[in-house]
């Protein structure tokens, strides 16, 4: 193991967050995190197993049944406050951490500490703005009719390793608000970042076994999870095929559901579109993050007149990017978050040739001073087709298929040929066309002369593949609610 200058990076095996205790697996076992960038084992994570899980369930039951169930919504409020300044507080540290632990530019976490801290705030707002309702009813008896709103009980959170900091705030957020409690089971290639975000959340008054943490492997500790008999609700970010899985295995027990899964989104360029502006935005659509991210703007629809001029800006403005470890503050993507990613993305790269697609650049891992780290350059395909794999298939890496269409109806066409159904953009600077665009395409956020722009205050869903579930706004709350009617009698 390599020693790393970060205080939580102590050298001892990391463990699991448990009804307010920090405890090792029961098996004892672990296994390793590491650093992307390098290669190297940065620390010992324990690996749950299902009995870890169970004793996690079993502390969320009581603490959702204990004196959690009876703080007031100004008490939600407070504490969710607190964790917002605690964070805000000692944001640098979790910032560093999220670089070690799945690669990510400091300076582009950096930009997302707003964010974060918002989201926290935001969700502290709706914690004392719960409320039923009291509609009219036209019954033959003289009855009052209301409804309450209540925590639904026990979230089981499974997130994914690109980008923790955030997809965390996802599932903790909506529970805090609303008074569930949550077991959260981080990604094995990024459960440090997860960790540490818990002790915050205890420093900043977080009651026992409100939030609990299982470290471990997706197949033993999430799918324990998501098929246990004593959780409520499942909120799942990632594959597709994994979330086919927990829909599954969430059966037994009728558990609410939320899948956000992936995409393979388009990013559709018109000819009179603002290039300047085009360019390095639908570039940094696809590439951020080395291309890790749900909505990333991978299918880029380039209408037939400027496709060449387009694949020769977007390839030249990759090779502006500075691709490196992302603790130097000038690193705009970091590495791939894991040897595995690193396999995948490089396997796309093989299929992208031998369908016949044209390198235009990146397309090969790079070596050098990158050679120990899962490094890969932003990557430009052009003479491609949308039925092409590489067209189709999420990749998760920087990987951006140029598709060249002729009309509006083709460009929507082409974006709708899709199984997924995350993301879109359209660039142009007809409002008409830019309206019809927006409106035609099937995801569940289209954003129009730019790309990427969420805020916690604002509902997105994905569409068919791409999953279920609110996230964000007033919506994502209402989904950790249960609804009940109250008949009353007035006669
Ligand atoms: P994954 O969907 O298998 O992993 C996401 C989370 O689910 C992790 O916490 C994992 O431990 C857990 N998990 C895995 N198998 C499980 C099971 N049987 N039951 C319960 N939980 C389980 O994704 P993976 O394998 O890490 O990445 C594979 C591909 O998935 C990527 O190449 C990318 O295309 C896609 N992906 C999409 C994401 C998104 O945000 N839409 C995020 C991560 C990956
Ligand atoms: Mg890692």
């Amino acid at each position: 193991m390599t020693h790393v200058n970060h205080p939580f990076l102590d050298g001892r095996p990391k463990r699991m967050l448990v009804g307010g205790q920090w405890v090792e697996a029961l098996s004892g076992r672990t296994f390793n995190s590491v650093n992307p960038a390098t290669g190297q084992v940065i620390a010992q994570l324990s690996e749950g197993g299902e009995q870890d899980v169970d004793r996690a369930v079993d502390a969320a039951r009581a603490a959702f049944e204990g004196p959690w169930s009876r703080l007031k919504p100004f008490d939600r409020q407070a504490l969710m406050l607190a964790i917002a300044d605690t964070v805000e507080r000692r944001f640098d540290e979790l910032c560093l951490l999220e670089t070690l632990d799945m690669g990510a530019p400091i300076a582009r976490t950096q930009t997302y500490k707003r964010w974060i801290v918002q989201a926290l705030r935001f969700y502290a707002g709706q914690a004392v703005a719960l409320a039923g309702e009291t509609p009219g009813n036209s019954a033959a008896r003289d009855v009052f009719s209301y409804t309450l709103r209540g925590p639904i009980g026990v979230v089981g959170g499974i997130i994914p390793w690109n980008g923790p900091l955030i997809s965390q705030l996802w599932s903790i957020c909506p529970t805090l608000a609303t008074g569930c409690t949550l077991v959260l089971k981080p990604a094995e290639d990024a459960s440090l970042g997860v960790l540490r975000f818990a002790e915050i959340m205890q420093e900043a008054g977080l009651p026992d076994g409100v939030v609990n943490v299982v470290t471990g492997l997706g197949s033993v500790a999430g799918a324990r999870l998501a098929s246990h008999p004593g959780v409520d609700k499942i909120a799942f970010t990632g594959s597709t095929a994994t979330g086919r899985k927990i829909i599954e295995m969430s059966a037994g027990n009728m558990k609410r559901v939320a899948v956000e899964l992936g995409g393979k989104s388009p990013d559709i360029v018109f000819a009179d579109a603002d290039l300047e502006k085009a360019v390095p935005g639908a570039g940094m659509g696809c590439f951020n993050n080395t291309g890790q991210i749900c909505y990333a703007g991978t299918r880029l629809l380039v209408q037939r007149r400027i496709a060449d001029e387009f694949v020769e800006r977007l390839a030249a403005f990759g090779r502006t990017l500075k691709v490196g470890n992302g603790l130097d503050p000038e690193v705009q993507l970091g590495p791939l978050v894991s040897s595995r990613q690193l396999n995948t993305v490089s396997s796309y790269f093989d299929l992208a040739r031998a369908e016949g697609a044209r390198v235009v650049s990146g397309g090969e891992r790079l070596g050098g001073d990158l050679a120990q780290g899962y490094f890969v350059p932003p990557t430009v395909l052009s003479g491609m087709t949308n039925t092409m794999r590489v067209a189709r298939e999420e990749i998760f890496g920087p990987v951006a298929s140029v598709i060249p269409f002729d009309t509006e109806e083709d460009a929507i066409r082409l974006a709708n040929d899709t199984q997924y159904g995350l993301g879109g953009a359209v660039w142009t600077r007809d409002v008409g066309a830019a309206h019809r665009v927006a409106r035609a395409v099937r995801a569940g956020m289209v954003w129009v002369n730019c790309y990427g722009v969420t805020e916690p205050t604002v509902t997105s869903e994905g569409f068919r593949m791409s999953g279920y579930g609110a996230k964000g706004g007033r919506r994502h709350v209402e989904e950790y609610l249960y609804n009940k009617t109250v008949w009353m009698d007035l006669g």
